[in-house]
């Protein structure tokens, strides 16, 4: 079973319907998973679960609208809100979905998700006249589209009221891998203003005052795959997060974002545009397509080499022996964007990932590839950095070397933005 939901904290509102049952067989598999679950029950929910099965299983109170004043002076419903990992809905009814789309604030639930600075999991759940009326097409809209907040199911299949069609609540398992997609990208959702300078993760509307207001960033982030025939692929480690991370808070400090992104398990901060590739060709198509940018940020692990001549049908075992390939040298997006005198971005942005001598090879690549600044990082199996939570990076400029401490990769993006922007203006 996977470890990615141990000490996670999520909040979950089970709100009114027939399918309620199933949140609490959704809390089971989440703790069974090591997850912490709090609760809070509507009053509609309460109809269907009772407030005391729902705290046998998570293990704490639950929170309802009767006890809210108590709860309050224990823990607030905003502190309770920005104390979790994820909020999930299950099931999202009808009504709490035209809630988050007005931004109402009538009751415990819907109040604590108009004050959350976390993302918002839904789970729909209600007759399939309701999910396909346009008043509720037009709130799932609003939400998904618009504000960030990530949907799983209903499924098709039959209701309790004898109908058939889409409405049905996602399997609690489904919602659980849905929790575990959401838990591996940004977790914050952009809060406008300077409400809490920790989570300034703004979008580009608000604010023209931002660092990074009018400024076109370009980020590439994950690896890539090179094929070796239509099932097989050369990959590597990479899992993207530092360049999602940077994509997310370069929007948050004004920023227009394009993320080219190779194959990674992350979902791409809300706002940003995001262009999936596969290869390194491909990326430096979408990379080329996407120019012109103010600052070019090369975060993603390129492969090196691709498989000379891949096979257009699957390579089988057997008459031929084993197979062996010769390899070819990939374009270098960097150094090809950096290089290029009429469309070089005012700031060009490299990463060096090594195992030893860090400082001395970024030094060697800041010259090579042409570019202004490379954040460099220690990649050996013992650091722990890729594909981990935390780094520790070394900033490389012709002004000399900066050693920054070991932080979390959000902590180290929003730095490293906060970084560009001087030096974007300095040059502009
Ligand atoms: O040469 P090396 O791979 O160590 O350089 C790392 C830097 O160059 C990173 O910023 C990476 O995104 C970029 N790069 C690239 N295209 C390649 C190889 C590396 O953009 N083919």
């Amino acid at each position: 079973m996977s470890t990615t939901l141990v000490g996670k904290r999520i909040l979950l509102i089970i709100g009114g319907g027939i399918a309620a049952y199933k949140g609490l067989e959704l809390i089971r598999r989440l703790r069974e998973r090591g997850a912490d679950v709090r609760a809070i029950l509507t009053k509609a929910g309460e109809a269907f679960v009772t407030p005391l099965s729902v705290s046998a299983l998570t293990g704490d109170k639950v929170y309802t609208d009767l006890f809210s004043l108590t709860d309050e002076a224990e823990m607030g419903h905003i502190e309770m809100s920005r104390d979790a990992d994820l909020l999930v809905v299950a099931p999202a009814t009808a009504d709490l979905l035209a809630k988050m789309a007005q931004g109402l604030a009538n009751d415990l639930a819907s109040t604590t998700l108009l004050a959350t600075d976390k993302r918002v999991l839904v789970a729909p759940a209600m007759n399939v006249r309701m999910w396909l009326h346009p008043a509720t097409q037009r709130n799932i809209a609003q939400l998904r589209d618009e504000d960030g907040v990530l949907f799983v199911g209903p499924n098709d299949g039959e209701m309790a009221c004898g109908e058939y069609g889409p409405g049905r609540l996602a399997e609690p398992l489904e919602i659980v891998a849905a929790i575990e997609k959401a838990l591996a990208g940004p977790t914050f959702i952009p809060l406008p203003g300077s409400v809490r300078a920790d989570t300034r993760l703004l979008p580009a509307k608000i604010g023209k005052d931002l660092p990074l207001a009018g400024k076109h960033v370009l980020v590439t982030a994950g690896p890539t795959h090179e094929p070796i025939d239509p099932v097989r692929y050369i990959a590597n480690r990479s899992s993207g997060k530092q360049g999602y991370a940077i994509a997310a808070a370069a929007l948050a400090a004004g920023a227009r974002v394009t993320l080219v992104s190779g194959p990674v398990s992350l979902l791409p901060p809300p706002g940003v545009n995001l262009v999936p590739v596969e290869t390194a060709r491909e990326m430096l198509e979408a990379v080329r397509t996407a120019m012109p940018a103010d600052i070019g940020i090369f975060a993603a692990a390129v492969a090196d080499w691709r498989v000379a001549d891949a096979g257009a049908q699957k390579i089988k075992k057997g008459a031929e022996g084993t197979p062996s390939f010769s390899l070819v040298e990939n374009p270098d997006i960097l150094a090809t964007i950096a290089q290029d005198k009429a469309r070089r971005p005012s700031l060009v942005v490299g990463f060096a990932a090594e195992t030893e001598h860090v400082v001395e090879h970024a030094k060697a690549k800041l010259a090579r590839k042409g570019c202004d600044l490379i954040v460099a990082n220690d990649v050996s199996p013992e650091s722990g950095v890729m594909g981990g939570d935390r780094n520790r990076v070394h900033l490389v400029s012709a002004s000399g070397v900066e050693t920054w401490p070991d932080m979390d990769k959000d902590a180290v993006a929003r730095a490293l933005v906060a970084r560009f922007g001087e030096m974007a203006n300095a040059t502009a």
